[in-house]
């Protein structure tokens, strides 16, 4: 099995060191479960290196994988174990607002040694996720998310089900977690904190043995906080079948597949590689791979594959029809490093960008760094809205919508997948439509943690 890591690492012109990831993890039964956040440590380095000391939940990290029957009441208790408040956010569900994990909007913080209750429903199937919503950018980049499966009542038939939960470490030379790298404001001000070690469902270097057609879904979460992924495979071949939880009628899966901060999306494919090689799910960069789970093909699971699969049934989320009468609003995203923002108001006043960088922010949306005290969009509930997000920065951006999936507008008309994050690139502009059929108060902000923190977030009043 080395040989073949270094001959697939060379093969893909990689330079770094290959890092490979096991099946995973713990199935929680619906109903009544417990999550513990503490500090602790795991083995993320090399083996050769120490364990690294990490925030978790209930002790892992990423945190047990929750799965869940589509409808379920989901009962969730949070008990916070760690030296600050936190609450959890479940990424895409649309949920009751008051369960959202937003603190200051939806509930108070939880406080060290204390504890919430989270009680909800999940409407739709899919692959979704769970994370703090209290300074995500350290409690995200020590370990804090979790994958949140919700199961189709007639799931398309697979050997094996997959989550795949991508997380961007920044490690010393010894695998101890870079303390002094938290909280830059050269990183807020730019891309975010960018790691440079990769983890597949909290393993840096395991190696995940599959059978020749053998059918896997993988389900691919991004749970970094700043790194953009690109992903590639080899070997495998099948179908995209879902973003961020929402299913698409099934495509060949793409030569690179693109996975912004926060986004998901599933695929089902077969093993195509040949008995005593391997197959390879990678992540690449400009210089080729440099994280990868390697699967050797060890066994045969059925002597030829299995025809495509049949589109999964769609997900009772609403999808915005035509948008004559839907309200309107633009979104200016502003600021970060090269871009000249002069100034922009917080907390009520106008302050010139040295006064912002000494309270922390770096970006504006609007003309507001951080939190607005008033909403973007006042909706009555059932209004079709449509947001443009321009980007003036010189820096792509992850823009999450709560509790709501959106399509992308094309010419005038709501198109492709729904989404719940929308990856916007410098100087593009993205234009998002919703049903706004979920009262409450709901936050749209850029999913890049460390960049909401320094300033881009805003949030949508669904009355
Ligand atoms: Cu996944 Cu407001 O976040
Ligand atoms: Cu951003």
């Amino acid at each position: 099995m080395p040989i073949g890591r270094r001959a697939f690492l060379a093969g893909l012109g990689a330079g770094a060191t290959a890092q490979l990831w096991p099946a995973c993890g713990a199935l929680a039964s619906p109903g009544a479960i417990t999550l513990t956040a503490a500090p602790g440590t795991a083995q993320i380095a090399p083996r050769d290196m120490n364990p690294t000391g990490v925030w978790h939940y209930d002790g892992q990290t990423p945190g047990p994988v929750l799965r869940v029957p589509q409808g379920a009441r989901v009962r969730a208790l949070l008990r916070n174990a760690l030296p600050d408040p936190t609450t959890i956010h479940w990424h895409g569900i649309r949920i009751a607002n008051a369960m959202d994990g937003v603190p200051g909007m939806t509930q108070a913080p939880v406080e060290p040694g204390g504890e919430f209750l989270y009680d909800f429903v999940v409407p739709d199937a899919g692959t979704y996720w769970y994370h703090p919503h209290r300074q995500s950018w350290e409690q995200q980049a020590r370990g804090l998310a979790g994958a949140l499966i919700v199961e189709e009542p007639a799931p398309p038939p697979v050997d094996r089900d997959l989550p795949v939960l991508l997380q961007d470490w920044r490690l010393g030379p010894d695998g101890a977690f870079d303390e002094a790298s938290l909280g830059s404001m050269h990183d807020f001000s730019h891309a975010g904190r960018l790691g440079n070690w990769t983890t597949v469902n909290g393993d840096g270097d395991a190696t995940w043995p599959v059978r020749r057609n053998e059918r896997l879904r993988l389900r691919l979460i991004n749970a970094a906080t700043a790194r953009v992924y690109t992903l590639a495979l080899k070997g495998l071949d099948g179908w995209v079948v879902a973003h961020d939880g929402m299913p698409v009628p099934p495509s060949p899966v793409p030569d690179r597949l693109t996975l912004a901060p926060a986004q998901r999306t599933d695929l089902i494919v077969d093993v195509s590689a040949a008995e005593g090689t391997e197959a390879v799910l990678a992540v690449i960069d400009r210089q080729g791979a440099y994280a990868a789970v390697l699967m050797p093909v060890d066994g045969l699971a059925r002597p030829g594959p299995e025809p495509a699969p049949a589109p999964i049934a769609r997900n009772p989320a609403p999808m915005p029809g035509a948008l004559d009468g839907a309200a309107q609003v633009e979104l200016k995203m502003e600021g970060g490093a090269m871009s000249g923002l002069a100034s922009a108001r917080m907390s009520g006043r106008e302050m010139g960008i040295r006064e912002l960088v000494e309270h922390g922010m770096a970006w504006a949306m609007n003309g507001v760094a951080g939190m607005p005290d008033a909403p973007l969009l006042t909706l009555e509930r059932g209004r079709t809205a449509r947001i443009r997000l321009v980007n003036y920065t010189g820096w792509p951006h992850a823009m999450h919508l709560h509790g709501h999936h959106f399509q992308v507008v094309h010419d005038g008309r709501p198109d492709g997948p729904l989404r719940d994050t929308l990856l916007i690139q410098p100087r593009e502009t993205g234009e998002i439509a919703f049903v706004a059929d979920n009262p409450g108060d709901w936050m749209l902000h850029c999913h890049m943690a460390e960049h909401m923190a320094s300033g881009m977030m805003s949030w949508v009043r669904v009355a």
